[in-house]
C-alpha cells in the first residue's frame, strides 16, 4: 500500500513564500492599474468629443432659428468670447444668417427625483422668454420624471416662460416657480406634470437659479453678444 501525502508529510507540495505571494499580487495590481489608466486615457477624448457633439446638437435644438453660434465664458461679472476648448462656465449665443442674435443657450442643473438633472435651455433676451430645453443628463424614472421631455402640456409652458430681467439688472422681475398641475396663473409659472411634481419642481428651481444669475449678466453684455458674430466675420476678412 502506498503512503498518502497525509501519511507522508514530506511529499506535500511546498507552499509559496509570503514574499512571492505579495510580489505576484503587486504585479497583478500594477497591471490592473496600468490598464485602468490606459482605458481612461484612450476614452477621454472620445467622451469629450461625444459631449461636444451632444452640446452642439442641443444648442441648435433650443435655438432653432440659429444657423451659427459662438461660445462665451462667464466669470463673476463678465462675459468673454472664447474658443470651444475653453473650460469653465460657458454660454452659447446663436445667430441667424444675417449675424443677428436670435437667442442664447444656457446650462441649468438641479436635483430631481433620482439624481441631478442637467438641461440646456434657450433664452431670448429680446423677449425675456425661455423658449425650450433639451435634457443633457437625467436618470429620472421612465413614465414619471422622463415626461418632462414628452408631456405636451408641460412643454407648452415654454412657448414663452417669462424670465425678464428687472430694471436694475439685479435679477428677474418675477421668481420662476413650478405650481401644482392646473393652477398656473402667470407667464413666469410652470404648470407641473400631475404625478411627476418632483421633477417638474426641479425644472422650475433650476431655471430660476440660472435665470437670476445669468439673465442680468446677459442683459449687461447684450451689445457684445449682438455684435460678436459680425465683428468676428469682419476680423477674418469674410464677406457679410
Ligand atoms: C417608483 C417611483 C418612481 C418615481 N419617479 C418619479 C420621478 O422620476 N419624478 C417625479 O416627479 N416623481 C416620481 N415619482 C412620484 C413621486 O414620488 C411623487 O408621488 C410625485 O412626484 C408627486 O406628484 P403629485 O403631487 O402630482 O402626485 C415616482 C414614484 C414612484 C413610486
Amino acid at each position: 500500500m502506498t503512503d498518502s501525502p497525509k501519511n507522508n508529510p514530506k511529499e506535500l507540495p511546498a507552499l509559496p513564500s509570503s514574499f512571492s505571494l505579495v510580489s505576484t499580487l503587486g504585479v497583478v495590481a500594477m497591471i490592473s492599474g496600468l490598464l485602468v489608466v490606459l482605458v481612461y486615457e484612450y476614452t477621454k477624448p472620445i467622451i469629450a468629443e461625444n459631449q461636444r457633439l451632444a452640446t452642439e446638437r442641443a444648442i441648435f435644438k433650443v435655438l432653432p432659428q440659429a444657423s451659427s453660434r459662438l461660445t462665451f465664458k462667464v466669470s463673476q461679472e463678465s462675459i468673454k468670447l472664447v474658443d470651444d476648448k475653453t473650460k469653465g462656465e460657458l454660454i452659447y449665443a446663436g445667430y441667424d444668417r444675417h449675424d443677428e442674435l436670435v437667442g442664447v443657450a444656457l446650462n441649468a442643473a438641479g436635483q430631481g427625483y433620482q439624481d441631478i438633472v442637467k438641461l440646456l435651455y434657450g433664452y431670448v433676451p429680446a423677449t425675456g422668454c425661455i423658449t425650450g430645453y433639451d435634457v443633457l443628463k437625467s436618470t429620472e424614472t421612465p413614465g414619471f420624471g422622463t415626461k418632462i421631455t414628452t408631456d405636451a402640456a408641460f412643454l407648452a409652458n415654454f412657448d414663452c416662460l417669462e424670465a425678464t430681467v428687472d430694471q436694475e439688472q439685479n435679477g428677474l422681475i418675477n421668481v420662476i416657480k413650478t405650481v401644482r398641475h392646473g393652477t398656473k396663473k402667470n407667464p413666469w409659472e410652470i404648470d407641473a406634470i400631475s404625478g411627476s411634481t418632483i421633477t417638474s419642481n426641479a425644472v422650475g428651481r433650476m431655471f430660476n437659479q440660472s435665470g437670476q444669475k445669468l439673465h442680468p449678466l446677459i442683459a449687461g453684455h447684450l451689445s457684445l453678444l449682438q455684435s460678436a458674430k459680425s465683428l468676428k466675420r469682419d476680423s477674418h476678412g469674410q464677406p457679410n
